[in-house]
């Protein structure tokens, strides 16, 4: 498949923001001394539960919120008390907000005709846009006679229409289900790719924020927890919080033992994990040990200690339990594992092979193990 050339020769900062805080009433601290940089042509994701600071930080820099206090740059220059029709900046809300008189051609055409581009302009760029969003064909059709996925490209049109330079998108597929907002999501992906324009995007949804972002930043209580791709964040979460809401993990909670450059082992009640790096932290620390579930391995034979190479057979980063829930999801199963300290953990097989499956069902006793390198070391 042939795909168009992407302008991603030149990456600069376009977005900066500095110690931006917003306290609304005197009272509600919703954005919390933020302060981060967007590059030219990135999706850049605010992830995190409802109320966090999401909305505010975004429609702070959309204009439509006064900063308490820090600053606002875009490409260099000092945005911080623009009015949001003088930012080049365009923000798609969750609730698309579609004329509903005005046809699908209409709407895109909207701010264009407003701001008096010449009728040949309006044209030519409007039909580019129905060409890329797809809906050439349906131009003609009011928003009520379009499905949600066709309105939500209706909206992303008219927020491209003026050839932002940062486009803000608010929940943008929140009003979708879960099988359209997986196909969509690429779709954005896509044009938004092709158009070349940089995106801060909003999200609650974890996986929404893997797949679209090319950085996430999680939030919580208007601070950012940690910023990283995708894969940093969700294989090297720096805090419970970050691993906990990112995807499914297993905590164990103990105190280092060893602690060495290379290694360090961790006491828990369940296990002692062997872990084949070293940690920011010394002998005698509390910590809690994040394991994903898709790195545990299960057994109905005590594992012989294949993950325990140069060290005591046996000792370490394996756990004993009952199987008191399976829950089949077609890709994979889930099973949850009970242990003596009544912590139960989850364990993740795929389907990929059933002969390989490790044949265990309810109320069998398993042994769970895996890697040296499966797990992270939590100090906060
Ligand atoms: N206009 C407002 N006036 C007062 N408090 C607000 C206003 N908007 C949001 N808040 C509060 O600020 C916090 C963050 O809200 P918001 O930015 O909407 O979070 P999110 O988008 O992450 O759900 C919440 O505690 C919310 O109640
Ligand atoms: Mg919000």
């Amino acid at each position: 498949m042939a795909t168009a050339p992407k302008a991603k020769a030149v990456r600069e900062d376009l977005l900066r923001v500095e110690g931006l805080t917003k306290i609304y009433d005197g009272a509600v601290k919703a954005v919390d001394n933020i302060s981060l940089t967007v590059t030219t042509g990135e999706i850049f994701a605010l992830l995190g539960g409802s109320g966090c600071g999401k909305s505010t930080l975004l429609r702070m820099l959309a204009g439509f919120e006064t900063p308490t206090q820090g600053k606002i740059y875009l490409a260099g220059e000092d945005i911080t008390h623009l009015p949001p029709y003088k930012r080049p900046i365009n923000m798609m809300f969750q609730s698309y907000a579609l004329f509903p008189h005005l046809s699908v051609w209409e709407n895109i055409a909207f701010g264009l005709k407003r701001d008096g581009m010449p009728k040949n302009d309006i044209n030519d760029r409007v039909e580019s846009l129905l060409g890329l969003v797809q809906l050439t064909k349906l131009a003609k059709r009011k928003p009520h006679q379009l499905s949600g996925g066709q309105q939500q490209r209706v909206a992303l049109a008219r927020s491209l229409a003026k050839r932002p330079q940062l486009l803000l998108l608010d929940e943008p597929l929140g009003a979708l289900d879960k099988k359209l907002r997986e196909s969509t999501q690429l779709e954005l992906v896509n044009i938004i790719e092709e158009v070349g324009v940089t995106c801060v995007l909003v999200t609650h949804d974890q996986e929404e924020a893997m797949t679209m972002a090319s950085r996430i930043a999680v939030m919580s209580e208007g601070s950012f927890m940690q910023v990283g791709s995708p894969d940093e964040v969700y294989e090297m979460p720096n805090s419970r919080h970050v691993a906990d809401f990112i995807g499914n993990v297993n905590i164990f909670d103990g105190v280092v033992e060893v602690d060495e450059p290379d290694h360090v082992t961790v006491r828990c009640e369940e296990c002692v994990h062997y872990v084949g790096h070293g940690i920011s932290g010394n002998t005698g620390m509390s910590v809690s040990v994040a394991l994903r579930p898709e790195k545990i391995l299960l057994s109905k034979n005590k594992p012989q200690g294949e993950f325990n190479k140069g060290k005591p057979q046996g000792e370490f980063n394996w756990c004993e339990g009952e199987v008191i829930e399976i829950v089949y999801f077609g890709a994979h199963t889930t099973y949850h594992l009970k242990l003596a300290s009544g912590l139960v953990i989850k364990a993740q097989e795929l389907n990929s092979t059933r002969d390989l499956s490790c044949g265990l069902t309810w109320g069998d006793r398993a042994y769970a193990h895996w890697s040296d390198l499966a797990m992270v070391v939590l100090t906060q």
